[in-house]
């Protein structure tokens, strides 16, 4: 008898579960030859800003592109430090960098969000901001967060790319600080059928700035007001978000039915350390973008799952962002050490069945217990 197989990501279902959708969405804004900044694109961040509860949003080509962008409109000097989690996409750093600023990662707690202490202990005369990173879904302690960049005179800005409608206290990522950024990378919760991202900001004038520096420095009006790039949302991509932002609710709950399914099989094994479950009442509401669990014998676990067709990924390729030394980051951070020495995903998408998450758990326990 074959093997079930259970990818960790299957990309073609993005585009075959829905493709008559896709191609009458295709054909109707090529037909119109409305390829760029057209009407679709300005529909979709209507709706996304809707959606994720702030005044404005821009389409961007990317969630980097996005952060790089608000940074210079927020204006960045030379040498001003930005605090960001060590367990977070080398992107966040790089945006910083190519900013002006410094990206400086600091150590994680045990739900692999930026600690807070270390974000005190990180403040120098420097410093000029905190960037968190929504990982996995999940959004950090705003509160202590807020109250940190109060105390110190610090913006906050959001990494929210793996966070759209994900709540903290009843608040949207992304709406915390000056400005965030969201991707719509093919696997996000949000994804689509290549790169784009959005940023979504709720002060005006910042939200112009934005909005200059993704055109070429073009305000609405298509005057130019300052120098500025290319980062624009295609209209395809757009409308395409449009679409799949009307059962994006649908899709949240399902990833969560998903983690409680998960949770309810696996969570009695020592061996794993699951992430919060969504049934647990607390001040988060959790989309889960990843299904990123701690497991003793991480590597074998992995292999034995292969072998059994179950794809896993460990986030970022196993590197945080303070190991990438050849980029002459120094710390020494051993939570997130700690932490990335066990860290593995497992299949969290709406491709896969209940079966299939029953079959990773029977093959999980079976790892454990033989
Ligand atoms: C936490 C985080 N930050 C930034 C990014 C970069 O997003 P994009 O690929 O849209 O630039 C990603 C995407 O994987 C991410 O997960």
């Amino acid at each position: 008898m074959s093997l079930k197989k259970v990818p960790f990501f299957e990309y073609s279902r993005l585009w075959l579960d829905d493709k008559k959708e896709f191609l009458s969405i295709i054909d109707n804004v090529s037909s119109k030859g409305a390829f760029i900044m057209q009407d679709a694109v300005k529909d979709f961040e209507l709706e996304l800003s809707n959606y994720a509860g702030s005044k404005y949003s821009v389409g961007v080509g990317n969630a980097t592109d996005g952060m790089e962008i608000f940074l210079e409109a927020i204006g960045i000097n030379s040498g001003d430090e930005i605090i960001i989690s060590s367990h977070t996409m080398l992107a966040t750093a790089s945006a910083i960098k190519f900013s002006g600023g410094i990206p400086i990662p600091v150590d994680i707690g045990e739900d692999g969000l930026i600690n807070i202490d270390a974000i005190e202990s990180a403040i120098s005369k420097n410093t000029v901001g905190i960037m968190p990173t929504q990982l996995n879904g999940r959004i950090c302690n705003m509160s202590a967060i807020l109250a940190i960049a109060k105390k110190n005179r610090l913006f906050i800005v959001e990494d929210a790319a793996q966070a759209l409608g994900a709540r903290y206290k009843g608040q949207h990522a992304g709406t915390f600080g000056i400005a965030s950024a969201i991707s719509f990378f093919p696997a996000k919760v949000l994804g689509c059928l290549g790169d784009a991202g959005g940023v979504i900001v709720n002060d005006k004038d910042m939200y112009h700035k934005i909005y200059q520096i993704h055109d070429h420095g073009r305000d609405i009006d298509g005057l130019v007001k300052r120098w500025g790039r290319n980062s624009r949302l295609d209209n395809i991509q757009a409308a395409i978000l449009s679409y799949k932002l009307k059962s994006y609710s649908d899709v949240i709950s399902r990833r969560r039915e998903l983690a409680q399914r998960y949770q309810d099989q696996l969570g009695s094994l020592e061996e794993l350390k699951l992430p919060p479950q969504p049934s647990i009442v607390s001040d988060n509401f959790d989309v889960y973008q990843n299904y990123e669990l701690q497991a003793d014998r991480r590597d074998d676990l992995q292999s034995f799952l292969s072998k059994k067709n179950i794809g896993t990924l460990i986030q970022w390729g196993g590197t945080a962002v303070h190991q990438f030394t050849t980029l002459g980051f120094k710390q020494k951070l051993p939570n997130t050490e700690r932490f990335f020495e066990h860290c593995i995903m497992l299949p969290m998408n709406v491709f896969i069945s209940n079966n299939d998450v029953d079959y990773i758990c029977e093959s999980i326990i079976q790892f454990y217990r033989r």
